[in-house]
Parts: structure tokens; sequence; C-alpha cells
């Protein structure tokens, strides 16, 4: 599904985000807080747009680019500035990486689309170096008095979307119900303290459709 949906990726998600996807990513990457000459990875990097946001708030760091689409990779690869990043073929269940080997590990709308989002987490927890951070960007079930709204304009608009730009009904059927589908901040929270997470935080974007959470590596 991902290598079919790569050519309008980033299109579709600047039309479903009202353009608010690449802000989002920024915010992911200050939230790493990569030390100076660091190392970072993101995971399900997608066409890269985390990958590059931190690249360029920290430009002397070293950043590795995963995610198990091949055509994900070369378009992410292909983008201006990407040469300085290592962008490499790997799934999020298991990564080709040493115990501690980065300073900070990010992902965007990875959770969702794995069958064990805790085994997925501890993998990215044993590839953190002690007192490294996790940032997550994910969507989440709308909450509260806009929750019947905002979960009807998701409904209708994604798909109708999906077949006007896309021309690809499947793809975001699956979207939009992998979004309501998934977990509050207080369910990914609750595995990530299993995993042995610490200070953790998070923050809901976009009518609480989106959240970001970050936390560390005791
Ligand atoms: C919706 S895209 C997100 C891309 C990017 N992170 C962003 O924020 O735009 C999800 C990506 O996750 C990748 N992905 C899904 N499951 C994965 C897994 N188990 N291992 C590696 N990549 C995975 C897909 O190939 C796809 O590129």
């Amino acid at each position: 599904m991902f290598d079919r949906v790569t050519g309008h990726y980033d299109r579709m998600n600047r039309l479903m985000t009202l353009g608010r996807h690449a802000a989002w990513c920024r915010d992911v990457a200050v939230g790493a807080k990569v030390p100076p000459g660091g190392s970072m990875l993101d995971i399900a990097t997608g066409t890269g747009v985390i990958a590059l946001a931190a690249l360029e708030k920290y430009p002397d760091s070293t950043i590795h680019a995963v995610d198990f689409s091949e055509r994900m990779l070369s378009e992410a690869a292909s983008k201006p500035g990407a040469s300085a990043i290592v962008w490499q073929y790997a799934d999020a269940n298991d990564l080709p990486f040493g115990d501690g080997s980065f300073d900070a590990v990010t992902h965007g709308y990875l959770l969702r689309n794995v069958d064990d989002a805790e085994r997925v987490l501890k993998e990215q927890y044993r590839v953190l170096k002690p007192g490294g951070r996790v940032v997550i960007l994910e969507t989440c079930p709308p909450r509260g008095p806009l929750r019947y709204p905002v979960a009807l304009g998701v409904r209708v608009l994604i798909p109708l979307l999906g077949r006007i730009v896309a021309r690809d009904r499947t793809s975001y059927a699956y979207l939009q119900k992998s979004t309501l589908g998934f977990m509050t901040p207080q369910e990914v929270v609750a595995i990530l303290h299993r995993v042995g997470f610490a200070s953790i935080t998070w923050k809901k974007r976009f009518f609480g459709t989106h959240m970001i959470i970050s936390a560390r590596k005791q």
C-alpha cells in the first residue's frame, strides 16, 4: 500500500492537514533534542519530512532514516539536501542497529500501522542511548464536544480526497479507519511506561486528531 501511495503522498498530506504536517514534523525534530554531533534515527520515514527537518535543525548530527517501502525511500532520497542523510531499508519490528546506538528516535504515523505497538516501542528503547528521547507523531481519535463533527469530517473528507486527488479509494479508506480506530494519547503513554520510558509528555493538534508524544529512556 505504501509503495502505491508514494507519488501523491506529500500532496495528500498537505491537503488533509491543511499544510500543518510540515510544522508538526519540525516540532518532532525540535523535541528530539539531538546533542551537538549526536545521532538520530527516524523510523517509517516515508518521504523523509521528519528526517529532513531534523537535518535542518541539527546540521552537524548523523541522521539515519529507515522504512520498509523501497519506493518511499527513493522518493525521500531524491529530495534537495537528502544526500546528507543515511537512508536504509528496515522493518520497525526488527531494527538493524545495536543497543544504545542513537541519542534520539522519531517516527510519524508508524504505530497505527503495526501489529504490536509495544514490541516496536521496545525496539526503539533498545536502540536508544540512556537519556535518549523518542518523539512520536500520530493520529488519535477525537474526544470532547467536537468529537462527532470532527469524526464525521474525517470519515467524509479523507476518502473523498483520496478518490479525487490520489484516485485511490482503498488506501484512504484504510487511513480514515486507522485514524479513528487508533489509541488515545493515554493508551500510548501506558505502553511507553510499561516499556520503561520516563518523563512522558504529550500534546494534541488539529482538532484533537493528532498527537505528539515525547519520552526519555531512563
Ligand atoms: C503514513 S507514512 C508516514 C511517513 C512519514 N513518517 C510522515 O510523517 O509523513 C507511514 C510509513 O511507515 C512505513 N512503515 C509502516 N510500517 C512499517 C514497518 N513495520 N517498518 C518500517 N516502515 C514501516 C510505510 O512504508 C510508510 O512509509
